[in-house]
Order: structure tokens, then C-alpha cells, then sequence
């Protein structure tokens, strides 16, 4: 796009397809959520579900065992009281001598009574003091005693009918036991001794193992009521665990018949589920247990893996999703880009199409403003001519003439300066500095109904502008901001640094002095802003405003490698940015001075070769040389001119116009000079600010069009006439 950023291209107006990717992207993130949200929901029912169906089975199941195992166990503690029953009926009141006396009959009747009972170690009676009377399995009856064994001076100080011992081996075969002691008590309260039964504890572990077998998860358990263990299996896991089981203990105290409960299990350390049941009426409980991490492992074998059968169709249609959000995210990048692509290019045809109207209006206003100026340098002449012959009489009216002229080579200038025509005199320009030293000229053209401020750091950036453009260009807007604030208002420059990292308003990314020119006036409707920089645009009554002021800030800018742009809303006021580059190095030429070279001659009438097409001009023009003490030899081109040389002719100035019909034009012709003549002074004459260069190049001093007489005879008195003559 062109600098001409001024002008709002807009691509809003783009007559693009619509497509929504933000609506198609709700629904696609809304259906990913979905597609997780529902899944997951319907999971957690199902989990919680199975796991409380889990738990439930497994309680069953152990409750089942439980079952099985208190029925086993009540029905040995029932033959055991019926034995003891029976040996008690055998013994009769028997007190101990009489029991050893007849201790064979006794024998032989224990024996018989336990000989169909193989879980049964031993059945055998012991006196008062623990002393082993009779046995079924020995007679004689060894000598021992039981007298010291916990479980019988517990029977002995309660007078139990039924304990049941620790776990222990026998003293007799060295197996292990579990005994049931049952107190013998005489009539008169005394405490005869007891009637032991011992239970192969091996039996009860095989039955447990067998239990055991059908659910190998299951650990089966035999305890006494104060939670001491007598059976477990399998075998505790821990290298030494307790002799009784405190928590259980408690369940007992808390549910006596039976129970269901979780608890840590001392016996291996994890966390268990455990149904329990006491036997029959005994103070003896059964148990079955589960580690809830095997409940919680096997339900996430069975039921988990079935979840996660049924998540793997999700995954696809995760994956499918995402899958979409990417292409979408592709696609809407592409369409951006392509939309992008489009609106520059569109907006850069629109700004193609200004510029070539500019262009076409420029070369109209230059044209228009070149003709002008010779018009005017014709009238000039000629006045100064009538001046110098003393005016006849005509003096006031050669003095309007001379006015006028004056205004009417203002606006040549202003003319030539907006279709960039003019010849700069490009210097460097501290902003902040040239503002404070400009503010006067501001504030009187602001009026005193206008409150001016200025806001100018010190170390602004430097700048190679023309100064003289850029004080019209602040006068142009201010004057501006003043016509849109008939009443009265404020009006603010602020200049300050600014980088562009990117391409901004069509400037290329670098460093950058911004002149922000805000008024509080009535500010203007699009239409008035799309053009308000256009040459000869102007909203203003016929001979009110020109339409150059916007036109000659773009120019200045423009010129001096930057650009300018409005922001501005009814009502609100107006902001006329430019931007100008910041001086790096020493870029600004130096401009040549007025004369690039001279020669001296103290001849009476020094001489010179005038190269101009345009008769008129060239008339005028000699009548002031002459008239200034020099003689002219008038040739229509460069040329000719190039001819009279080649003869041989000499000058003490060649005073050439740049553009000239013919092979050579000023600035061959001075080429041409330059090489053959180097002595040979020579000033070129233009209105165009693009020969300048050109003349800057070749070294040559270049009068600027229009230019009057005194500017004639500066430049002709500080050539020094040599000793020619053509
Ligand atoms: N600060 C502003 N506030 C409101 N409108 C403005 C402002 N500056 C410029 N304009 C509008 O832009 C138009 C063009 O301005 P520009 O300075 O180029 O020409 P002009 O002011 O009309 O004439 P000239 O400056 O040559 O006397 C103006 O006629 C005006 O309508
Ligand atoms: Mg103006």
C-alpha cells in the first residue's frame, strides 16, 4: 500500500462468504465435552455400581464362609460338651483318690467316648492342682500336670463349664492343641479339678483350608471372645503377629452374635473386610476376611476392563474431534490469510487507483503551476524593468501589479510544493527544539480563541525535512484546527519516538518521530476525511480555502520519507498525524550553493549565454540582465547553445532552464560543460524539485523558479566576469 495511509481502506466492506469457525468450533468443543463429560458420568455410575455390587457379593460370600465355619465349629463344641457331659456322668462325684482308684474303668470309658472322635487328641481329667489323673489316649495316666497352664487356673478361679485354651503344644505327644477345660465342682462349691478335652488344632486348620481352597482371597479365622487366636488360616503374614486380635475383640464386645465390619488386620498389615459369627454358645467366634484391595483388584479386573472396552469407541471419537479442531484451526488460518491477502489487495487497489488520481492531479497542479511560473517571471521582469526606468508615472499601479505578484508566486510555490515540485532545502531538525522555536508562528495562527500546548520531549529524534515545509505544513493544520473550532477550543502537538516493529500506515518497520496535531473542533464525516488530503479538496465557500493545506502536510511528509494519516470523529475533534524518519547519519546533502562556480572578469558588461525555450520568459529575462549591467545572448535550446560553445564562444555565465526540447536539456548540456569547460560558470533555472538532485549531483548552483530580479543580481554579482566574449 502506499504511503498515502490517510485515506480509511477499509475491508469491512469485502464481500466475503461468511463462515463461522467460532460457531463451529462451540459445537465441536461442545461435542468433545459431551463425548467426555457422558462417558465418564455413565462410568462413575457404572463403577460405583459394580463396586457396591462388588462389595456386596463379596460380603456374602463371606458371610457364607463365616457361616460354614461357625457351623463346623459349634458342632465340635457340641460333641465336646457332650463328651464332657458323659465323662462327668462317668466320674460321677468321684473326688480325686477315688478317680485315680479307679482310673483303669475310667480310662477305658474316656477311650471309648472319643475313639469315633478323630479331631479329639485326648480327653482326660486333672485333680484340683492341675495333676493329670486319667487319660483316654494313656494308662497308666503319665505324670503331669497342668497346674501352671493359663487355661487352667483361669477354669480353677472362674469354675468355667467351658474355656477354651490358647493354642499350645501337648505335653504328652508334643502336637498342637486347643483344649476345652470344663470345671469339676463338688456339691459343697469345691473345686475338684477339670475335665479336659484337646482338639488336634490341625484338623481345624485342614477344614479351614478347605474352606480356604474354594476362595483363596479368603482368610478364615478361630477366636476366643477376648479375641484371642486360635486358628487363622492362611498363616498370619507377618513375621511375629499379636496373640489376639484387639479390634475384632472390640467388634465382639459391639455386635455379640455376629458382624460385619472394616478394619486393619493386625495379622497382615492391610486393610480387611471381615464377617464374623459366634459359635453356637460358645465364647468362640469364627471369622472370614477379605483384603479390600483383592475386592477392589478383582472388580477392576471384571467390571473395569468391560469400562474400558467401552471407552475405546470414545477415544476414537476423542481423537476424531480433535482431529476436526486441528483442520479447523488450519482452515480458519488459511481463510485468514486468504482474507488478508484479499483486503491488502483490494486495498491496495484502491490506494493504486488514488494515487494515480493524485498523480493525474499533480501533473495538472504542476503543469498548471509551471506555466504559471514563467507567466509570473515575465510579469516580474517586465516590472522590474519599468522600475528601473523610473516607472513613467505608473508607480502605484506597478506597485499593485508587484503585490499581486508576489501572492500569486505564493501560490505557484504552494501549487508546485502539493504536486511535490518544489526544491527542497532539506536540513537537519531537532522536533522538539524547532517547536518551541515555531510555537509563536502557531499560536498567531490559531487565533487567541485557540489554547495551544505543546508536548515535545528533548531527546525527540532527529529529522532531514525541509523546514520551511514543515513550518506550512503545522500552519496548514493549525490553521485548519481553527476553522474547525469557530468558537474557540484547544489545540495540542505532541511529538514523540516511535519504532515500528511491523509495517505501519504503509511505512516500512524503523524508527519514526511522531507529530500528533490534535484540535477539539467539530472533526469530519467519512466522506469529508477520505479525501480531505487530496489536492484541491476543500469544503470551504468558493475563494475561502484552497484545498492544499491537508495536501502540502502529505507532500512534506512524503517527501521527507514519511507519511501522514487523520483520526478523527464527529464531534470528538481531530488528530493529524505525520510520521518522518529519524536521522541516522549525516544524510542531508549539502545544498550547493548559490553559485557553483565563478569567474572573474573586470570587463564592463560581462556576458551571458541564455538557454530558455520559453520566449517570453527569455525576453523578460534578458531585459534584466541587461538592465543589471550584463549583455544576454538568448538561444530557444540546449542545443544551440551547445552549438554557439562548440564554436568556440564564450561566457562568464551559462544561465541554462533544465527542461528543454531537443537532444539536450539543461542538465546534459551542463554535463556537456562540465567536460569540454570546466572553467566555464554555469547556473541552471528550475521549478521542479526533482531536477535538483540531479543538479546536486553535477555540482551546479540552480535558481529556483520563480525567482525575481534581486535574486538575479545576487546570483550575477558574485560571478566574477572573465575575459571573454563570444
Ligand atoms: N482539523 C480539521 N477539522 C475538521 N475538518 C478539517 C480539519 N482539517 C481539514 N478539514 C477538512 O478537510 C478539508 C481539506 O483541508 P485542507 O487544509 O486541505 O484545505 P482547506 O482548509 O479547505 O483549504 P486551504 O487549507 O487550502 O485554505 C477542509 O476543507 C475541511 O473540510
Ligand atoms: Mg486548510
Amino acid at each position: 500500500m502506499s504511503p498515502l495511509q490517510r485515506d480509511a481502506v477499509s475491508s469491512g466492506n469485502l464481500a466475503l462468504p461468511p463462515l463461522n469457525f467460532r460457531a463451529a468450533r462451540r459445537r465441536l468443543v461442545g461435542g468433545l465435552a459431551a463425548s467426555i463429560v457422558i462417558p465418564i458420568v455413565l462410568v462413575w455410575l457404572y463403577a460405583s455400581y459394580t463396586y457396591h455390587r462388588a462389595i456386596t457379593e463379596e460380603s456374602s460370600t463371606l458371610n457364607r464362609f463365616a457361616w460354614i465355619a461357625e457351623a463346623k465349629v459349634t458342632d465340635l463344641l457340641d460333641v465336646n460338651r457332650q463328651l464332657i457331659a458323659r465323662a462327668d456322668d462317668a466320674i460321677g462325684s468321684r473326688d480325686a483318690l477315688q478317680v485315680s482308684r479307679d482310673a483303669q474303668y475310667l480310662h477305658t470309658v474316656f477311650a471309648s467316648l472319643v475313639a469315633s472322635q478323630p479331631q479329639i487328641a485326648t480327653l482326660s481329667v486333672v485333680d484340683s492342682d492341675g495333676k493329670l489323673l486319667v487319660s483316654s489316649r494313656y494308662f497308666p495316666a503319665p505324670n503331669v500336670s497342668i497346674g501352671g497352664r493359663d487355661d487352667f487356673t483361669s477354669t480353677r478361679a472362674t469354675l468355667s463349664r467351658f474355656h477354651i485354651s490358647l493354642p499350645q503344644r501337648g505335653p504328652i505327644q508334643g502336637i498342637d492343641i486347643v483344649s476345652s477345660l470344663s470345671a469339676r465342682v463338688a456339691h459343697d462349691g469345691r473345686f475338684l479339678g477339670a475335665l479336659v478335652i484337646s482338639l488336634h488344632r490341625d484338623h481345624l486348620v485342614r477344614f479351614y483350608q478347605q474352606l480356604h481352597a474354594e476362595h483363596h482371597a479368603v482368610t478364615v479365622g478361630l477366636y476366643r471372645d477376648d479375641g484371642a487366636i486360635l486358628v487363622r488360616f492362611p498363616p498370619a503374614l507377618l513375621p511375629h503377629p499379636p496373640a489376639t486380635h484387639q479390634l475384632l475383640a472390640g467388634e465382639f464386645v459391639r455386635k455379640p452374635e455376629r458382624g460385619f465390619s472394616k478394619i486393619d488386620s493386625p495379622l497382615d498389615g492391610k486393610p480387611k473386610l471381615l464377617a464374623y459369627r459366634r459359635a453356637g454358645p460358645y465364647p468362640v467366634y469364627v471369622s472370614a476376611g477379605l483384603a479390600t484391595a483383592d475386592i477392589v483388584n478383582s472388580w477392576l479386573r471384571d467390571d473395569m476392563s468391560i469400562v474400558l472396552a467401552a471407552l475405546l469407541p470414545c477415544t476414537f471419537l476423542w481423537a476424531l474431534i480433535i482431529f476436526s479442531l486441528r483442520r479447523l484451526r488450519a482452515e480458519e488460518s488459511s481463510w485468514n490469510s486468504w482474507r488478508h491477502e484479499l483486503s491488502r489487495r483490494q486495498a491496495a487497489e484502491v490506494a493504486a487507483r488514488r494515487m494515480q488520481r493524485m498523480g493525474a492531479l499533480g501533473n495538472l497542479v504542476a503543469s498548471v503551476a509551471h506555466d504559471f511560473n514563467n507567466l509570473l517571471m515575465v510579469v516580474g521582469a517586465n516590472m522590474e524593468i519599468v522600475r528601473r526606468k523610473g516607472y513613467n508615472g505608473v508607480k502605484p499601479e506597478i506597485d499593485a501589479v508587484e503585490r499581486a505578484s508576489v501572492t500569486a508566486r505564493a501560490l505557484a510555490r504552494r501549487l508546485m510544493s502539493v504536486a511535490r515540485r518544489t526544491p527542497l532545502r532539506v536540513q537537519t531538525v531537532q522536533p522538539g527544539q524547532w517547536l518551541t522555536e515555531t510555537k509563536p508562528l502557531i499560536a498567531s495562527a490559531l487565533g487567541s480563541d485557540v489554547s495551544l500546548h505543546i508536548d515535545a520531549i528533548k531527546s525527540s529524534w532527529p529529522v532531514a525535512v525541509d523546514a520551511s515545509e514543515m513550518t506550512s505544513a503545522l500552519v496548514n493544520i493549525a490553521v485548519n484546527a481553527k476553522d474547525a473550532m469557530p468558537q474557540g477550543g484547544s489545540f495540542a502537538i505532541r511529538c514523540s519516538n516511535i519504532t515500528f516493529a511491523t509495517s505501519q500506515h504503509g511505512l516500512t518497520p524503523g524508527h519514526y518521530v511522531e507529530f500528533a496535531c490534535e484540535d477539539s473542533g467539530t472533526g469530519m464525516v467519512p466522506e469529508v476525511y477520505q479525501h480531505a488530503f487530496e489536492p484541491l479538496f476543500t469544503t470551504k465557500q468558493a475563494g475561502a480555502g484552497t484545498g492544499l493545506g491537508l495536501a502540502q502536510v502529505a507532500a512534506m511528509a512524503e517527501q521527507a520519507g514519511g507519511t501522514a494519516r487523520i483520526d478523527t470523529s464527529v464531534g470528538r475533534g481531530t488528530t493529524i498525524f505525520f510520521y518522518l524518519p529519524r536521522l541516522i547519519e549525516d544524510a542531508v546533502a549539502k545544498t550547493p550553493g548559490p553559485i557553483a562556480s565563478a569567474a572573474e572578469s573586470d570587463h564592463a558588461r560581462p556576458t551571458l549565454l541564455l538557454v530558455e525555450d520559453n520566449e517570453e520568459v527569455a525576453a523578460g529575462l534578458a531585459a534584466v540582465i541587461d538592465v543589471l549591467g550584463w549583455t544576454a545572448r538568448h538561444v530557444p535550446s540546449g542545443d544551440a547553445a551547445l552549438g554557439i560553445l562548440e564554436e568556440g564562444c564564450a561566457f562568464d555565465l551559462v544561465l541554462s532552464d533544465i527542461q528543454m526540447p531537443g537532444t539536450y536539456d539543461g542538465i546534459r548540456l551542463v554535463e556537456w560543460v562540465k567536460q569540454r569547460r570546466p572553467t566555464q560558470a554555469v547556473t541552471l533555472m528550475t521549478g521542479y524539485a526533482e531536477h535538483l538532485e540531479t543538479a546536486r549531483r553535477l555540482g551546479v548552483a540552480v535558481l529556483s523558479k520563480p525567482f525575481n530580479a534581486d535574486d538575479l543580481d545576487a546570483l550575477l554579482s558574485s560571478i566574477r566576469p572573465m575575459q571573454t566574449r563570444y
